[in-house]
């Protein structure tokens, strides 16, 4: 990470009066774009939303693979921020179809990178823990990647391209996702919620750590960036990481759940053991360091997992 303070001093930086962003989501159909887009325009900023199969509404649709598509798109839109969410993240479709998923989460972040270099526009990259092989946390930001999977593999060269393109790009780390959903499965986090709730009898992680990150948090954060680096014009880019700091393993998350749906999970099997070879090899441990953020103020806060699941799972 690269930072830098304007020459003013940091009595004046902090008169800025913030204005309006533009603000270009991708991936504004997701897990984290659509909590991005209402995080900006809550907080009174300008967002371009795009998707692709699901662009409804407000948003716009734009394939990401279409370079022409993408530049022209740029170019009539004038951003002064694109925060690119959009990604193939799951690492057993990747490990599938690694070729599908190497345009879209390699080639894509090359091309924002370059687009925004060219004319100005801050890029934030959202990347992942699972850059990391999980075997020695906590991650600092120069910590040496040493990915496990392709998925993981493919987010980092998408992280070397980012930087290859475009050296004031910020590249934003973050670990596993849960939040507003559209259904349960399109988070993991999320996703054990049905594994409670449908009874059915099945083997459940209690081996490998997760931090479990609420996505209004992270988008607050990519925010807060925003406003640094436009309005308080700090220099900030490279890469970042931002974490919760709760730690759980599935089994544990799911132990939350029952507890607040007030059910039983004797159905859940809990497994201690490292999974055995087979499946899509994931890391064990990939704690990020939240020390960079903090350096550079931004509010590193997350609500308390159990109180969000209380808040979501109680909700009319
Ligand atoms: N979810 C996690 O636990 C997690 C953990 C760590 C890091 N991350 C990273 O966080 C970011 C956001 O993840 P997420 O969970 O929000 O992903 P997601 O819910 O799977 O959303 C993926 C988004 O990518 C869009 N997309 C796919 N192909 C596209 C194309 N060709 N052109 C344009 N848009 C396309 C999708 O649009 P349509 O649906 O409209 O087609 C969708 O909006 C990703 O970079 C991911 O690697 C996620």
């Amino acid at each position: 990470m690269s930072i830098t303070f304007p020459s003013s001093t940091s009595h004046e930086s902090h008169t800025f009066i913030p204005k309006t962003m533009r603000v270009l989501v991708t991936g504004a159909s997701g897990l984290l774009g659509r909590a991005v887009v209402s995080e900006f325009k809550n907080s009174g900023h300008e967002v371009i939303g795009v998707a692709f199969s699901r662009a409804q509404g407000d948003l716009k649709k734009l394939n990401l693979e279409d370079s022409t598509a993408v530049e022209a798109f740029v170019d009539q839109e004038k951003p002064d921020v694109i925060v690119h969410c959009a990604a193939e993240r799951r690492p057993d479709v990747v490990e599938k179809n690694p070729n599908g998923a190497k345009n879209l989460n390699v080639q894509v972040p090359g091309l924002l990178a370059d687009i925004s270099n060219d004319r100005g526009i801050l890029l934030i990259y959202i990347s992942t823990d699972y850059v990391f092989d999980g075997t020695s946390p906590p991650y600092d930001v120069r910590d040496k990647a040493n990915p496990l999977n392709v998925y993981g593999q493919t987010k980092y060269d998408g992280e070397l391209e980012v930087k290859r393109l475009n050296s004031s790009a910020i590249i934003l780390r973050v670990p596993i996702l849960y939040g507003e959903t559209e259904y349960n499965g399109e988070s993991a986090v999320n996703a054990l919620i049905d594994s409670v709730k449908d009874g059915k009898a099945t083997t459940m992680d209690d081996y490998a750590i997760r931090y479990p990150t609420n996505v209004a948090d992270v988008a607050r954060v990519i925010k807060d960036l925003s406003l640094k680096v436009r309005h308080e014009k700090v220099f900030i880019s490279g890469i970042l990481h931002f974490s919760a700091e709760e730690k759980f393993t599935k089994y544990r998350m799911c132990e939350v759940i029952a507890k607040v749906l007030g059910t039983s999970m004797d159905h859940l099997e809990s497994v201690s053991t490292a999974p055995k070879d087979g499946g899509t090899t994931r890391p064990y441990d990939c704690h990020l360091s939240n020390r960079c953020l903090n350096g550079v103020g931004i509010n590193t806060h997350c609500v308390k997992f159990e109180d969000w699941m209380q808040r979501w799972l109680t909700k009319a």
